[in-house]
């Protein structure tokens, strides 16, 4: 069956708004539960923090921290095909474990959700679990407003977890943001994007490789399904009214790119031919916080973990329908199956409910920029895969040449500003991601790639490409390695504001690709803070 695309209203998740008292703490339970994904499917079963998904959106306040008890009702069997041949993933273990992370954020090591931090809802945990189950994990949300995400991170299920529904949006606010009085309350929206398989009885269908190699029994090298869900909806379409609106884009996918544009419609979503005539994009902020200046945009190419703040104008618009459309092939940017084209489609068909008083300035935030003089230390990072010589059925991906469970090679001085070049050897684009900091891309430089497989030297074939308008000036967390380029990026290495440590303290974070099944399968390594 071919589900009809735009027959179900985009549903908005609940909002739990921090109060901002002093030692706060929320309960937020992963639970079992169904929901309704598409009119022509019978209800889905699913896991979702408050038994939603996606979770509820968390609001919380710059400066203010807030502390989340992630407790565990789930129950103790899986609800998708585990691959026990990957590391963490072994059979001996609990099926159900479960540790989240709040994707962006500047947080200690014991609250960011170490992949082996894992819990069970019967109170087993991992080699770097708590001894008490829940603990609440403290967000000192010591960074300027942004929209972070937070998504289930446990070693070797990983792709699993999310893909059963363990993903929520995080919003930080703060007076700058504010001031800027960009459209907010009813006209400021969440949409998490993330792409599904169903079986016709609703259940959620995660394939697996039939007649796999024995390293990797069932596991598949990227998922892409056939629907795109916004909020946990097949195709959905939300109404709205002439004015302008914010939308809060998180790309919560698996594996999947999202090469975005809007088209003139008709009201069931029928691309009209006149689609030039459609609201451009103002994208107002990105991973790291609010941009500079807005940036107009005809499309949007949004990778997995990456987030885009836009606002989107139908004030000229009664009447009409736009849908949105992606066209990324998949997986990105080689890859020509998979596509999947409709997104949502906005109907401009409800009646003004007051007057627009909502701007996009054209300022928005002061940025300072990160200079390369300040790189105490450049480091080359392989991003390769290992492909299993008979088929070129890809065995693992690797970052630096190495996998989880090797000695950290990444050791970055608190409070150091670092470049981090990422020199990807692959055929695809892997979104990678580094805890704990925001980052400034610098460029990106083509290079010889069998010269550099062959004998390790890296020579350029291209003069380094500046960033795109809209990752440069910008804080991002999640950067696209474009296969054949070295991608640069800065950072620095600061630990929260007045964080507890003491010299020769050794903190641990990870750096990894966020092609979930890539991260699952070694394309993520530890790395230590030292303080
Ligand atoms: Cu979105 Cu390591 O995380
Ligand atoms: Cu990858």
């Amino acid at each position: 069956v071919k589900l009809t695309p735009y027959v179900d209203a985009l549903p908005i998740p609940p909002t739990i708004r921090a109060t901002g008292k002093p030692a706060e703490v929320i309960n937020i339970e992963m639970r079992q539960f169904q929901q309704k994904v598409h009119r022509d499917l019978p209800p889905t079963t699913l896991w979702g923090y408050n038994g939603c998904w996606p979770g509820p959106t968390i609001e919380a306040e710059s400066g203010k921290p807030l502390s989340v008890n992630w407790i565990s009702k789930l129950p103790s069997t899986h609800l998708l095909p585990i691959d026990h041949s990957i590391h963490g993933a072994e059979s001996s273990l609990p099926a159900v474990r479960n540790v989240a992370h709040l994707h962006g954020a500047c947080t200690m090591p014991d609250d960011d959700g170490y992949p082996e931090a894992w819990f069970t809802a019967q109170g087993e945990h991992g080699p770097h679990g708590s001894k008490f189950n829940p603990r609440p994990s403290a967000y000192p949300n010591c960074q300027p407003s942004t929209a972070l995400w937070y998504h289930d991170h446990c070693l070797g299920i990983t792709r699993l977890n999310v893909y059963a529904g363990l993903a929520g949006t995080y919003l930080i606010r703060d007076d700058a943001e504010r001031a800027l009085n960009l459209p907010q309350g009813d006209f400021e929206i969440p949409l998490m994007l993330q792409d599904r398989l169903f079986h016709h009885d609703g259940s959620l269908f995660y394939p697996k490789v039939v007649n796999g190699p024995k390293e990797h029994p069932v596991w598949i090298q990227e998922f892409y399904g056939d629907y795109n869900c916004v909020n946990g909806k097949v195709a959905p379409f939300l109404e709205v009214e002439p004015r302008k609106y914010r939308f809060r884009i998180v790309n919560a996918a698996n594996a999947r790119f999202y090469h975005l544009q809007l088209f003139n419609s008709d009201a069931t979503g029928k691309v009209q031919n006149d689609s030039l005539d459609v609201p451009s994009f103002q994208q107002v902020g990105t991973d790291g916080g609010l941009l500079p200046a807005p940036l107009e945009l005809h499309y949007l190419l949004i990778g997995p973990a990456e987030r885009f703040d836009i606002v989107v104008d139908f004030s000229s618009c009664e009447g009409k329908s736009f849908s949105l459309v992606n066209d990324a092939p998949a997986p990105y940017t080689m890859g020509g199956q998979y596509l999947t084209e409709d997104v949502m489609l906005f109907k401009v068909t409800k009646p003004l409910s007051g007057r627009d008083t909502s701007a996009v300035p054209e300022t928005l935030v002061p940025f300072e920029p990160l200079s390369p003089d300040y790189g105490t230390r450049e480091r080359l990072l392989l991003v390769s895969e290992k492909e299993r010589p008979s088929d070129g059925y890809v065995i693992i991906g690797l970052l630096g040449n190495a996998r989880w469970h090797e000695p950290i090679t990444e050791d970055p001085k608190a409070g150091s500003t670092e470049i981090w070049s990422f020199v990807n050897t692959t055929g695809d684009v892997h979104p990678l991601h580094v805890h704990l900091v925001r980052f400034q891309v610098l460029n990106r430089q083509a290079f010889d790639v069998p010269t550099y497989q062959q004998t390790g030297k890296l020579v350029f074939t291209g003069k380094p490409m500046a960033p795109e308008s809209n990752e440069r000036p910008a804080y991002k967390d999640t950067i696209k390695s474009y296969p054949g380029y070295v991608t640069r990026v800065i950072m620095r290495f600061d630990l929260p504001h007045g964080a507890p440590v003491s010299h020769g303290d050794e903190l641990l974070y990870v750096w990894h690709c966020h092609i979930l099944e890539h991260e699952d399968n070694e394309m993520m390594r530890p790395y230590k803070v030292v303080v």
